[in-house]
């Protein structure tokens, strides 16, 4: 398949057959993963393979319940890392402030996510399914404490990898016109927002798992109805970040 139909045909997958991915294909994925770009190749990024069925059970508790974790072919954590930087920083005795800023941890978040999505299109290449798991952040110090993080080290998002039992249908994605931009930045209209809204109530009315009479200003009215997650300022204070 040509990339971009492989792209555009993207689609999360959230259950997988139980078998699991071959040592190969797993070092293949951190292969790629590790391919993408890092900003100064600072590299800043770790990920932890969890195949430890009581912390796979831990971790699915955490993020709700959901099913496709322990279920995947293989679970990934994506963390964001300076502490190998802070390891270097401390080896020749300098101060880590460079490392505790916003800007830090800015561009781990970005490399950490680059590697995330570079092995996901390449699983997808491989006819695997992925989903990322936000739901891991549900409890930080819990997350923190099960895959002992040091100081200076985030965990992002969990990445499901496996062999699909079932394909959900695409869903279609904001008009081009409202995320392309020429030259300066355009806010978006309501009137563009309603034309959206149109196609996604369709959508969501009619896809085969869990139809809902909803659109996308809803979901997001509801998502950013209030503030989420709100220990997540002191957990990156316990890491050693100060914002
Ligand atoms: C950082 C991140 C976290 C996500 N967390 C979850 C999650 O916890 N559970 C889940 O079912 N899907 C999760 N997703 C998947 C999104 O819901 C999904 O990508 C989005 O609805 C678009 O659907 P699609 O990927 O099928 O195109 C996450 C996606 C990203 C990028």
């Amino acid at each position: 398949m040509d990339l971009l139909q492989q792209l555009i045909t993207h689609s999360s997958v959230r259950s997988f057959t139980a078998e699991k991915l071959s040592p190969t294909l797993r070092q293949n994925l951190l292969k790629a993963a590790q391919s993408g770009s890092s900003s100064n190749f600072v590299q800043a990024y770790s990920i932890i393979e969890v195949s430890d069925p009581q912390k796979l059970e831990a971790i699915e508790r955490l993020a709700n319940g959901i099913g496709y974790i322990k279920e995947a072919g293989a679970f990934y954590i994506f963390v964001a890392d300076l502490n190998k930087h802070a390891q270097i920083l401390q080896y020749h005795q300098h101060s880590l402030e460079a490392l505790e800023n916003e800007e830090a941890f800015t561009v781990a978040v970005v490399d950490a996510t680059i590697a995330a999505q570079t092995m996901s299109v390449y699983a997808e290449s491989l006819g695997l399914g992925i989903c990322y798991i936000g739901g891991i952040r549900n409890d930080l110090f819990q997350i923190a404490e099960l895959l002992k993080l040091p100081k200076y080290t985030f965990p992002l998002f969990g990445l499901s990898v496996g062999y699909p039992d079932h394909e959900n249908e695409v869903k279609p994605r904001l008009p081009i016109a409202d995320i392309h931009h020429m030259d300066s930045y355009h806010p978006i209209t309501i009137e563009q927002i309603t034309e959206y809204d149109k196609v996604m109530k369709s959508y969501y009315a009619k896809r085969s798992s869990n139809p809902s009479e909803t659109d996308w200003s809803t979901n997001m009215l509801t998502h950013f109805y209030e503030p989420r997650r709100s220990h997540t300022k002191a957990f990156l204070k316990e890491q050693g970040f100060v914002f």
